[in-house]
């Protein structure tokens, strides 16, 4: 692991916790089961989150940077920049001006503390400093936290698509950063 931020953790201050986010340099395959794995998802959907994670770290310091959140040790959230190709969609990520922030993700217990407000201003951040002057990202339209989430961090939608299923609309969402 490289660059560690500290991390204020509210309501914790007294029992001098650190919270940390690092930049992965290698696949961590546990730490990310163990952040998925605090949701009570179908056994099927969730080997097909970790088969899909297995995936994009095959593109970890080509096309994919990985953050990790650390709180006592222990893996509770992850995020990443995607740097150039997003879903064959130049509009997403171009390896220049728009870079994409995909796979966020909070342990269960830890919800509703500001800690993905927290991931997410710094992959903010981590994009403004490549250079990056656009982050884009797309949300399933009925997930609540998520749209409320990227709404408070100033997010506009400008696009849609089909989600996953043919059910689903993927809202695209974009939001002009500096450095
Ligand atoms: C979406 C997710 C990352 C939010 O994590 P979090 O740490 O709870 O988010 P924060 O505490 O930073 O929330 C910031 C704001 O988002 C909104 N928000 C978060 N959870 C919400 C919920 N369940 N309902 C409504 N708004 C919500 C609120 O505006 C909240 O501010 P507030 O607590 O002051 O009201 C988390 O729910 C998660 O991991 N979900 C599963 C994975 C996922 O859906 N990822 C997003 C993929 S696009």
């Amino acid at each position: 692991m490289s660059r560690a931020d500290l991390w204020a953790f509210p309501g914790k201050a007294s029992r001098q916790v650190e919270t940390t986010i690092c930049e992965l340099s290698d696949g961590d395959l546990d730490a990310v089961t163990a952040i998925v794995g605090s949701f009570s998802f179908a056994e099927s959907r969730h080997k097909e989150i970790i088969a899909n994670l297995a995936d994009e770290f095959t593109e970890l310091g080509i096309n994919r940077v990985f953050f990790l959140a650390r709180f006592d040790g222990q893996p509770v959230g992850m995020v990443q920049l995607i740097l150039q190709h997003a879903d064959n969609d130049p509009e997403l990520a171009d390896g220049r001006n728009v870079a994409h922030a995909h796979s966020l993700w909070l342990k269960k217990h830890l919800h509703r503390r500001g800690l993905a407000s927290d991931l997410m201003r710094h992959v903010e951040r981590q994009a403004a400093e490549r250079g990056f002057t656009t982050l884009t990202l797309g949300v399933e339209v009925d997930n609540v936290a998520a749209v409320g989430l990227y709404k408070k961090l100033e997010y506009l939608e400008f696009k849609r698509k089909q989600g996953r299923v043919p059910s689903e609309q993927l809202l695209l969402l974009r939001k002009r950063i500096s450095r």
